[in-house]
């Protein structure tokens, strides 16, 4: 398995990969742009099998979308791309990471717990269809982070 920044040539595989396994992911934000970085894991010979959005805007980076194909989950992809989204971001020099996840997705937020991500603070009814509180968190990338 290779994680790799996405390419141009992947981009029609990314939005079939999306629409399966995180229909809520806008298939034109897999746009390049500078200040986003898209990560893929490539697991040969199925092609694609995950991917990782990650935003920056100074110090701080927003892991805003990660996936992984039903077939391969559980296998550590979820955890290898959230570590790949780390170091990009640590070479951006970014201090601290956030995201938002739905309430009863207890999958990411467990896996996201693991990965060192606490839980700062909760936007009620932030997603629709269906509707559902949004769980904030953030994790240090160089140091543990203050308590809120
Ligand atoms: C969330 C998601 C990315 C996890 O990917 P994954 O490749 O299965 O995750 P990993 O195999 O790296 O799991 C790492 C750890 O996370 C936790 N975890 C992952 N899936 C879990 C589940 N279904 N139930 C409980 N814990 C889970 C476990 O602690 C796991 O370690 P373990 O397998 O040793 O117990 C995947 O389930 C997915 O694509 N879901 C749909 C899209 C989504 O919800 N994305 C996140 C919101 S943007």
């Amino acid at each position: 398995m290779t994680i790799r920044p996405a390419e141009a040539a992947d981009r029609s595989a990314l939005q079939a990969l999306a629409a399966e396994a995180l229909p809520s992911w806008p298939p034109d934000a897999f746009a390049p742009a500078d200040a986003r970085q898209t990560l893929v894991a490539e697991l040969p010979p199925h092609g694609l099998v995950g991917f990782a959005v990650v935003q920056f805007a100074l110090d701080e980076a927003e892991l805003q979308a990660l996936a992984v194909a039903a077939g391969f989950r559980r296998q550590g992809l979820g955890a290898a791309l959230t570590d790949a989204a780390f170091a990009c971001a640590r070479r951006r020099r970014a201090r601290v990471m956030f995201l938002e996840v739905r309430a009863g997705n207890h999958a990411a937020q467990a896996l996201y717990r693991g990965l060192g991500f606490e839980a700062y603070g909760r936007r009620p009814r932030y997603y629709h269809h269906p509707e559902e509180d949004a769980v904030l968190m953030r994790t240090g990338l160089d140091a543990p982070l203050p308590k809120i």
